[in-house]
């Protein structure tokens, strides 16, 4: 990586990011072949909102996967990405006007409530010359204290009205099931997950289901700096997940003649370790016992998992001599106290060094909000060793065209 980001700032100024290609396709083909193996009936959906990058969403359609969605802005993006509806799956709480197009057209669409449930009943009333399919988002309860605010929940009125409305209407079929719960990605969690979706296949489908989703919240593979601070060992492999989840559904529809397209909806597990940000040190300075090191790119361009847990870095040095800390606060350009991308960071640093941010794919370029400074440009290193700069770097007109200037 540290030679990819030499030669990018040969030509270009920091703060950038870069998108390893052929690290992304080795762990996308890792996670696909595991669960295939298992259950060769296993879809990717990518999860759209974790990194819309659309040079990333389009391997993923060559690599054959689908495209998941929350908003008309994600699904149009789907759209000109090329996808067809049956390859777009359509979910959320907030869904937008595109999502009836989408069920014209034969799109696959999960339905988070039963007032959603209620729209598109209207809908399907409306439209009596068309047969439209959809899928109910079950909430799962996983124990604990904490309620999940999405789907509907088994066993509970809402659920039992949504499904007999649905059955009540001749021209709409309910045809699979969905869920996703975040923060919970230990094994447990996943065999939970997997009894709950087959409980509810088997008490709301009439027959087969055509697909079951189990969403994410999966961990991948990751920097082993990074895997200590999840626990070390105890970080599942695709193939512990398999044997606690995949192999139940599997099981499950052993001796049916059909068996329901099984989906994940991977957004971090395939692509938060594939993206690094280069920023470089503008001061570093004292300030009552307390290092700080000031950076030209900030915390969300990061994402979240660095208020979390203390990002991999690696240091491109750039001349000027270096001193050892160590206890310094890598801190963004933001006039924000919390501004801290990696607190009490160890090592050799000079002003104008450069640091390589590691494991900033997820939530990162899709959450960076145009507050004090535009998003910075992107590049790819391709899997021929070729690197394109793949977005452009935010201009003041991308910020401020929007607003009114006729005052
Ligand atoms: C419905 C749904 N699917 C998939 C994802 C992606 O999850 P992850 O980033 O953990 O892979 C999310 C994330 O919030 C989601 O809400």
């Amino acid at each position: 990586m540290n030679q990819t980001v030499t030669d990018i700032l040969k030509s270009n100024n920091t703060p950038f990011y870069i998108f390893d290609e052929k690290g992304f396709i080795d762990n996308y083909q890792l996670l696909e072949s595991t669960f295939k193996a298992i259950y060769p009936n296993y879809q990717v959906c990518y999860s759209y909102k974790t990194n819309y990058t659309p040079y990333v969403c389009n391997l993923v359609k060559a690599l054959g996967g689908l495209a998941e969605v929350v908003s008309d802005m994600e699904y149009t993006l789907a759209k000109r990405i090329g996808y067809s509806n049956d390859k777009i799956v359509y979910n959320g709480p907030s869904k937008g006007e595109m999502a009836y197009e989408h069920l014209l057209n034969g799109g696959i669409l999960n339905i988070d409530s039963l007032d959603e449930a209620k729209r598109i009943v209207r809908f399907c009333e409306a439209h009596p010359e068309h047969n439209f399919s959809i899928g109910i988002r079950i909430n799962l309860d996983l124990g604990g204290n904490f309620i999940s605010r999405f789907g509907l929940v088994l066993g509970h009125d809402d659920l039992n009205v949504a499904c007999n409305l649905i059955k009540r209407t001749p021209n709409l079929t309910l045809v699979g099931l969905h869920c996703h719960i975040s923060r919970a990605r230990g094994l447990d969690a996943w065999a939970k997950r997997a009894e709950i979706m087959l409980r509810a296949a088997d008490e709301l489908i009439d027959g087969t289901p055509k697909y079951i989703s189990l969403g994410s919240g999966m961990f991948a593979d990751m920097p082993s700096y990074l895997k200590e601070q999840f626990g070390g060992n105890e970080v599942p492999t695709y193939n512990d997940y398999c044997n606690a989840c995949i192999k139940k559904i599997a099981n499950h529809y052993s001796n049916s003649g059909q068996k329901p397209t099984l989906f994940t909806e991977p957004g971090t597990t395939v692509v938060a370790r594939y993206f690094s940000f280069a920023s470089r040190v503008l001061s570093i300075k004292n300030i009552r016992g307390r290092w700080i090191a000031n950076m030209d790119g900030d915390y969300h361009n990061l994402g979240e998992i660095c208020t979390m847990k203390k990002l991999p870095t690696s240091i491109i040095p750039m001349g000027l001599p270096q001193k050892f800390y160590n206890n310094v606060d890598i801190m963004g350009f933001t006039c924000l106290e919390q501004d801290v991308m990696v607190p009490g960071w160890q090592g050799h640093l000079a002003q104008g060094d450069i640091i390589i941010f590691e494991n900033v794919g997820g939530y990162s370029i899709v959450s960076k909000p145009q507050f004090i400074k535009p998003q910075s440009p992107i590049f790819v290193k391709r899997s021929n060793g070729d690197i394109v700069q793949i977005a452009r770097a935010e201009t003041f007109d991308d910020v401020f065209n929007k607003f009114c200037f006729d005052f």
